[in-house]
């Protein structure tokens, strides 16, 4: 069982690299390290981010924003690899996983516009810099 586990790890460690130059990802992680440098500034203590912490903001449900969307969740659907709809307008929605398109959160003016205005309808407030990173981090996995 062993030789399986350095198996995968040699494996990650030689895999992630390689995806790193894959479509797009240059500019998700200038815009990731971006928010890192913010988020560090705000706070010395910011510890990097994290999906799991992102995947709560993605489903949680939450009060403070429009009460016809509670969560990330009712317009992007519980399954980010699928279509989405908006639950404001009625429109469709593509998918916001990276695997599905690693073009998602490539274009900085783009993401920055969506987080400010899709937290306010979700929080009632916009998201901060750790939020931010974290729900990158979490769709890059997705
Ligand atoms: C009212 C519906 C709605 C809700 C709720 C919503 N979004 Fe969105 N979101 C959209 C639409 C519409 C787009 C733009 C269409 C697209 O990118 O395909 C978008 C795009 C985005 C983008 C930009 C994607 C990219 O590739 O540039 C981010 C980031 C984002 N949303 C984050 C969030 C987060 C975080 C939440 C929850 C706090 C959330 N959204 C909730 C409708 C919504």
């Amino acid at each position: 069982m062993k030789w399986r586990y350095g198996l995968a790890l040699a494996g990650a460690v030689i895999i992630l690299p390689l995806a790193a130059l894959a479509a797009g990802n240059t500019e998700r992680a200038a815009i990731l390290a971006d928010y890192a440098a913010k988020a560090r500034a705000a706070d010395p203590g910011f510890a990097g981010f994290s999906a799991q912490r992102g995947a709560a903001l993605f489903r949680g449900s939450f009060t403070g924003g429009d009460a016809r969307t509670p969560s990330c969740v009712s317009c992007h659907t519980a399954d980010p690899r699928q279509p989405g709809r908006n639950a404001k307008t009625g429109r469709p929605i593509d998918p916001v996983a990276v695997s599905v398109d690693p073009r998602r959160y490539t274009d900085a003016t783009q993401v920055d516009k969506h987080f400010t205005r899709d937290c306010k309808s979700v929080l009632g407030r916009d998201c901060t810099w750790p939020e931010r990173g974290d729900y990158i981090t979490f769709m890059m996995g997705q």
